[in-house]
Order: C-alpha cells, then sequence, then structure tokens
C-alpha cells in the first residue's frame, strides 16, 4: 500500500491549519455580532438538490455517487443550496430577514494549484427574507469585515449580473445561450458574448470592454430603462459601501459575472496582493429558494474560502513560548502541577524524563524562550525556570509561578515564531 494523499486532498498543519481556526474562530465571533446565527450543515445532499441551480461548471466538478442505500448524493461543491434547504425546511416561518452563517467542507473535482484544492472550507453568510440594496451592502460589508479582523485589506469587485443578462438578451442574445456565453466571460472570454449580439451593442461591448470600471459614465449615456435600474441599483450599492467603510477599495465592474447559476443581481468578489484568485464571492439571489420549492425569498450571501484566506494570513495567535520538562522519576507530578498552572499561556510538557542539558538543548532548537525544570533538587514546590532571552534562571514556587512568567512575558513582548526564525534566537 502506498501511503499517500488521494490527488487533490491536503492535510492541512502547522501555522496553516492554527490560521484557519484563527479565522474561523474571529470570524464566527464577528458574524454573530452582526446577528448571524450559527449552523453546521452536512456534506452530503441529494444530487437534485446541488443540481438545480450549480450550473455545468459545477456540474461537472460533482462528485457524485449513489449511496449504500441506493440515492443519488453529491458532497457539497459549495453550501448555499444546503443553506436555502434549511432555511426552507426549518427557518422558513421567523420573522425576516433571517440571518445564518456556517463552515463546512465542500468538494470540486478541480485541477488543483495553488489556493484551488479538491476538498476546501467554506465559511460563508446567508440573509433570507430582504431585496433592500441596504442587505446586499451588509453581506459585502461583512465580508470585508472577515477579512479586516485577520489584517487582510482586500479590494472588492462589484457588479450586477443582471445588467450584462438584460445587455445580452436585450441584444438579440437566446436566453439558452446565456448560460455558456456568461461562463465565458467569468474567465475573461467575451468572444461568445460579441458573436451572440447584434449591431450596434458589438460597438457597445466592446466600449464597455475597455472601460468596465466607469460605472457613472455608463449610468449617463445607458437607454434601455431595465439596465438602467440595473446600474442605479448597483451605484446605492457602492454608495451605501462607501458610508460603511470609507477607506475600503470598491471597484465596480460592469462586466462581472460569476460562475453560479443562482445570481439575479448585486454579486461580489474580495482580492488581496499574494493570491490571483478570489478570496471569497457572493451575491443575490432572488429566485433560487422559489426554483427548489422553498417559498419565494430574497436573499443574498457570499462564502470565503477558508483555505486561500489563511495563506495569506501572519502569525498563529499563541505560539509555544516554553516548555516543562521533568527531570527525574519523583518530578512527574511536580511537572503536572507546572503544566497545569500555566495552562492557556503557551507552555508545552515534554512527556518523558529528560536531563536538564537535553531539556536546555531541545527548548533551543525549538526556539522557545522559558524551559520550567522540574527536578528533585528544588524541594517539592518549586521549579527552576529559565529565560533564554535575558539568559537568567531563578527557582520558584509553584504558586508564584504564573505570575512571575506572566511578569517576565511582560517585560519582552513574546514573538511569533516567525520572526523568531527571522531573527535567530539571542542565546
Ligand atoms: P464561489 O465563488 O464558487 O461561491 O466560492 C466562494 C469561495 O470559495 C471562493 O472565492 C474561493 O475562495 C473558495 N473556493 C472555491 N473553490 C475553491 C477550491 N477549489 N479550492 C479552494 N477554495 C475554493 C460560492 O460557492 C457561493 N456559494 C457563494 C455564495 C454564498 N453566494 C451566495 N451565498
Amino acid at each position: 500500500m502506498k501511503l499517500e494523499n488521494v490527488r487533490g486532498m491536503r492535510d492541512i498543519w502547522g501555522e496553516e491549519a492554527e490560521n484557519q481556526r484563527e479565522l474561523e474562530i474571529r470570524a464566527g465571533e464577528y458574524l454573530s455580532s452582526l446577528g448571524y446565527e450559527s449552523v453546521r450543515l452536512p456534506s452530503i445532499e441529494f444530487y437534485e438538490l446541488i443540481a438545480a441551480k450549480a450550473g455545468p461548471e459545477l456540474l461537472d466538478s460533482l462528485y457524485e455517487f449513489k449511496d449504500k442505500g441506493g440515492r443519488s448524493v453529491a458532497l457539497t461543491p459549495e453550501l448555499t443550496a444546503s443553506a436555502a434547504r434549511f432555511f426552507a425546511t426549518k427557518l422558513r416561518d421567523r420573522p425576516k430577514p433571517v440571518r445564518i452563517w456556517y463552515v463546512g467542507q465542500c468538494f470540486r473535482y478541480d485541477e488543483p494549484q495553488r489556493g484551488r484544492y479538491r476538498q476546501f472550507t467554506q465559511l460563508g453568510a446567508e440573509l433570507y427574507g430582504s431585496a433592500s440594496p441596504l442587505a446586499d451592502a451588509e453581506l459585502a460589508f461583512a465580508a470585508a469585515g472577515i477579512l479586516k479582523r485577520v489584517g487582510i485589506a482586500p479590494s472588492l469587485k462589484v457588479g450586477n449580473v443582471g445588467f450584462v443578462k438584460r445587455f445580452l438578451t436585450e441584444n438579440g442574445a437566446k436566453e439558452s445561450a446565456l448560460g455558456q456565453i456568461l461562463r465565458a466571460a467569468d474567465h475573461g472570454d467575451y468572444q461568445p458574448a460579441m458573436e451572440a449580439v447584434q449591431g450596434d451593442a458589438k460597438a457597445f461591448l466592446k466600449d464597455l470592454e475597455g472601460n468596465p470600471q466607469d460605472l457613472e459614465g455608463w449610468l449617463r449615456r445607458e437607454q434601455s430603462p431595465s439596465r438602467k435600474k440595473a446600474l442605479k441599483e448597483l451605484a446605492q450599492i457602492v454608495e451605501l459601501l462607501k458610508a460603511m467603510m470609507p477607506e475600503a477599495k470598491v471597484i465596480p465592474d460592469l462586466l462581472f459575472v460569476r460562475g453560479l447559476a443562482y445570481y439575479t443581481g448585486f454579486i461580489f468578489e474580495a482580492f488581496s496582493s499574494g493570491l490571483d484568485s478570489a478570496l471569497l464571492g457572493g451575491g443575490r439571489y432572488d429566485n433560487l429558494l422559489k426554483e427548489l420549492g422553498g417559498p419565494a425569498t430574497p436573499a443574498v450571501g457570499f462564502a470565503a474560502g477558508v483555505d486561500r484566506i489563511a495563506l495569506l494570513m501572519k502569525h498563529p495567535t499563541q505560539p509555544v513560548t516554553g516548555t516543562i520538562f521533568p527531570l527525574d522519576e519523583h518530578s512527574l507530578t511536580k511537572a503536572a502541577r507546572a503544566f497545569s498552572a500555566l495552562d492557556g499561556m503557551g507552555f508545552e510538557l515534554y512527556p518523558s524524563i529528560t536531563g536538564a542539558r537535553e531539556a536546555m538543548s531541545r527548548a533551543l532548537k525549538a526556539s522557545h524562550r522559558f524551559v520550567v525544570l522540574a527536578g528533585e533538587l528544588d524541594g517539592e514546590d518549586a521549579v527552576t525556570i529559565r529565560d533564554l532571552k535575558k539568559r537568567e534562571q531563578q527557582r520558584v514556587q509553584l504558586t508564584d509561578l504564573k505570575q512571575i512568567l506572566q511578569e517576565a512575558d511582560r517585560d519582552a513582548p513574546r514573538e511569533g515564531p516567525n520572526e523568531r526564525a527571522r531573527h535567530g534566537h539571542p542565546l
């Protein structure tokens, strides 16, 4: 048997795993503070639910199979359909708007590359029961707020898929060809759109392609009432976002479309330097609930790629700062008491009896700052602590241990492992 990962599946460990955990905690706390309720969704759904509005691209990448009971099921490629099922079956009678957030596993048989995996984690939020632009702005604000909480200042690309769809259909594109044209446009290829539209629209599209960010200019020029309405909606959301976060980069893109087939209006994605692909994406999908057989409910939401965001995060929150070593048979209980006294302060316990020299050498190799030596010589209730940064050593009563190490830590702020590795250890 070969011991290896299945292609596209990965073990996540070390700083990356810490970053993912920290992101999930901070994002969860933040979304709860905005009124979103947490839900855990399953990773297997009926194929029918997933396929209903997935679009061909997502369907091509679906892990689908028959379970042992012969049911056609699929691993969730995203969680908006699951969340909609959950809302329609469990929360439909609640006063609106209903807000939920989730974190869960997603599976897409994509071509693996940096930031693109076959199993990945999405952290998302959905708001049901409001068609207001204020709700669209709230979701984009919350999405940017999550990134801000982990030290990422994103730029937000915003658009209105209704504008693009109407532009195409009002200028000769067939409704049935829309999916294929939009998918190509999503990959930056406007040729199919160009071939589908007729007359003046070709020149119009060419102009638009050269200057898709000039929302105000296009709004002034736009003649079609339905397209003007879509652009006005987008302009209003941009204005709301500027009022909510004046410092943020919000970039309209009138030709922006997204792969999923359920969006009906506002759409957005967030980007940051260091990664070409989107950190998160979302938008308004006012027809999905009804199309799935649920109550007609306007909705808007987003999902963030936890794996992608974790790649850009800088530091884990609580690096290990020291190790507790039992030096002899009789000191195991003392080491255990020291471990308990320092609980939550970044101290790990070395589980075997070790000589003081080896303890020092291990601590230096691990770039830990403190060594706590629990040995018989210090007496029953005391340990020796060594500060490898200050090159100091002292005997400390177990009852004082926590306070003394807290004070020592305050004197010289703790560094993350990255800095320690970069600057080298002072000893
Ligand atoms: P999406 O744009 O397909 O939207 O995915 C959202 C995010 O998931 C992406 O921006 C990306 O960060 C991450 N992601 C997608 N595919 C992969 C992959 N293969 N590997 C790693 N990360 C990936 C949705 O899924 C919608 N359900 C979002 C939404 C929620 N719209 C409304 N509500």
